[in-house]
């Protein structure tokens, strides 16, 4: 039996010590990566990329986007295009699955990259390599189905319809860096399934594992013409391939705010009118009623809002309880929340890691410092010494009067609880529909009625009764939200492929 080092039982842990052994093998190999245009690998020069577990360690290097490296990407997207698409979602869907394979046999790869790129803890680390793979076989899956013949319609005697899918030409990925793997790998995979070229950009702070995976997309199979890493920052590099005619689609998850500035350069071009497929942030709420079971609300809640150091679009922000509970709920959540470890993301121990860099953090602790004078600071977790040594935020609970106190998103581990009366769950559910943003949600209540009823008021994108809201499963829990939250396609979803796809009517007099 294990213990982490504030007493909590790890027992299931032991599951980790074989990744463990691979990751101290790798723990000071230095990676150096680059653009890869057209198979070449090209760029600027190196630039340092640390850990920020550990910001005096450098993981590696990356070398961002020329402007040539740009225009050869676009010219030789363009020309590959039709070719990839006339190969037919079947055989497309024969190399997916040789990526999907190739991410599990470089899962060790993985795990020291994400570790130590992202900050990411075991658990995560694993849930990740998993998620990419699932998106790779599921796209692989919905390529053979959706793209893999026309599909034939009905008509009068004479005439025969059908339908044809195919790749729109060059798809712009833009990524994020919380979901280095698994976010980058599904975007690419999905343009890819649907026919389409595709011009790949990470996110800056994580080069190094979208550089892995972009050579393993090509070793499975993708041409060279049809998959194009640019490194870089977003303005210099991702900016003017939105602004340039020649992508005919952007795919971008990240920030509300880039997504609307995306909107905007999309429709001032010249030339086609380019769909967004936007996946972005998200105030999400949990409403707790007096009906709830207070220690699985507490387990539930601490996941939700402080698993992968709250750095998922899908973390619980605003947890409402009923007052009858709130006092109980409350001292449940300051009790688990003392026997979290944050610290080093490498040690089997550890359950909450870094913040990705110095200017997150920042955005963070101001948020913190502004709501220790118009909040109550509730709890406040401890860290390990080690934190000293990275971009570590302690998890902090606030209690607010209301969401009016929260401008937007605080994208790390920060909870804001408000208690509401039995008679004020109107109020609540106007709050949360004020904010504009719909991407998950949580319940916990026995009464099916209260939770049917406000799952039926509410318009978000994904809603969990009683469990947890993160770690949206592929073909499971179809993930993606509506208004502020993004433009609705569902990433790990039946429909996802077709929002990448032209479709071509054709009507033959036989
Ligand atoms: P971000 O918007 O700062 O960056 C995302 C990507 O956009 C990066 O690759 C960046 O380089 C690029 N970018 C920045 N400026 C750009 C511009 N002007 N034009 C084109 N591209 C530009 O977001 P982030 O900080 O990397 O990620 C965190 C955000 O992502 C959070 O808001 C989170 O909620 C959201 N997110 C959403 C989902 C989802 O599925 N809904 C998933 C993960 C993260
Ligand atoms: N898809 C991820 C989740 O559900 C972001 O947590």
């Amino acid at each position: 039996e294990r213990k982490n080092s504030k007493g909590r039982n790890l027992m299931d842990r032991t599951q980790y010590e074989p990744l463990m052994a691979a990751l101290e093998e790798r723990n000071s190999h230095k990676y150096a990566a680059a653009s890869i245009v057209a198979g070449m690998e090209v760029g600027g020069e190196p630039v340092d990329v640390t850990n920020p577990a550990n910001t005096a360690e450098v993981v590696g290097t990356a070398r961002e986007a020329r402007e040539e490296d740009l225009e050869a990407a676009a010219v030789r997207a363009k020309a590959a295009q039709k070719d990839w698409d006339r190969l037919g979602g079947t055989e497309r869907a024969k190399i997916l699955r040789a990526m999907g394979d190739a991410i599990e046999a470089e899962r060790d790869t993985f795990a020291d990259l994400l570790v130590r790129e992202a900050g990411k803890t075991l658990s995560d680390v694993i849930a990740e390599v998993r998620e990419a793979v699932d998106f790779c076989r599921y796209y692989a899956a919905r390529a053979e189905e959706q793209f893999g013949a026309p599909i034939d319609l009905p008509g009068p005697t004479g005439e025969k319809n059908q339908l044809h899918l195919s790749g729109r030409g060059t798809f712009l990925c833009i990524a994020p860096w919380n979901f280095p793997l698994a976010i980058f790998v599904g975007q690419v995979a999905a343009a890819l399934a649907a026919g389409n070229a595709v011009i790949a950009k990470p996110a800056e702070q994580t080069p190094l594992v979208a550089w892995h995976a972009v050579k393993l997309f090509h070793k499975a199979g993708v041409p060279a013409d049809v998959l194009h890493l640019v490194l870089g920052d977003g303005v210099k590099v991702a900016a003017p391939l939105v602004a340039d005619e020649r992508v005919s689609g952007v795919a971008f998850t990240g920030s509300t705010e880039t997504a609307k500035i995306i909107n905007r350069t999309l429709a001032d071009r010249d030339g086609a009118i380019a769909p967004l497929i936007a996946e972005t942030g998200g105030q999400n709420a949990m409403i707790v009623d007096s009906t709830a079971l207070p220690e699985q609300v507490s387990d539930d809640v601490i996941q939700s809002a402080f698993g992968s150091a709250g750095q998922r679009c899908s973390a619980l922000r605003v947890l409402f309880v009923q007052d009858s509970v709130a006092d109980k709920v409350i001292n449940m959540l300051k009790g688990a929340l003392k026997e979290r470890v944050i610290g080093d993301p490498a040690k089997l121990t550890t359950d909450i890691g870094p913040i990705i860099d110095a200017e997150a953090l920042k955005g963070l602790q101001d948020h913190c410092a502004k709501m220790e004078k118009e909040a109550k600071l509730v709890a406040k977790a401890d860290m390990e010494p080690e934190a000293e040594n990275g971009t570590f935020l302690a998890p902090h609970i606030f209690e607010l009067d209301g969401l009016h106190q929260l401008e937007h998103e605080n994208f790390g581990p920060i909870l804001h609880v408000i208690r509401f009366k039995a008679a004020e769950m109107d109020e609540v559910l106007r709050q949360i529909g004020d904010t504009g943003y719909g991407l998950t949600f949580g319940v916990h209540s026995r009464l099916e009625g209260r939770w049917k009823d406000l799952f039926e008021k509410t318009n978000i994108g994904n809603t969990y009764i009683n469990r947890n809201m993160v770690g949206a499963v592929v073909g499971v829990q179809p993930f993606g939200g509506e208004g502020l939250s993004g433009t609705g396609p569902k990433a790990g979803g039946p429909h996802y492929l077709l929002r990448f796809a032209a479709e071509h009517t054709l009507t033959i007099n036989t």
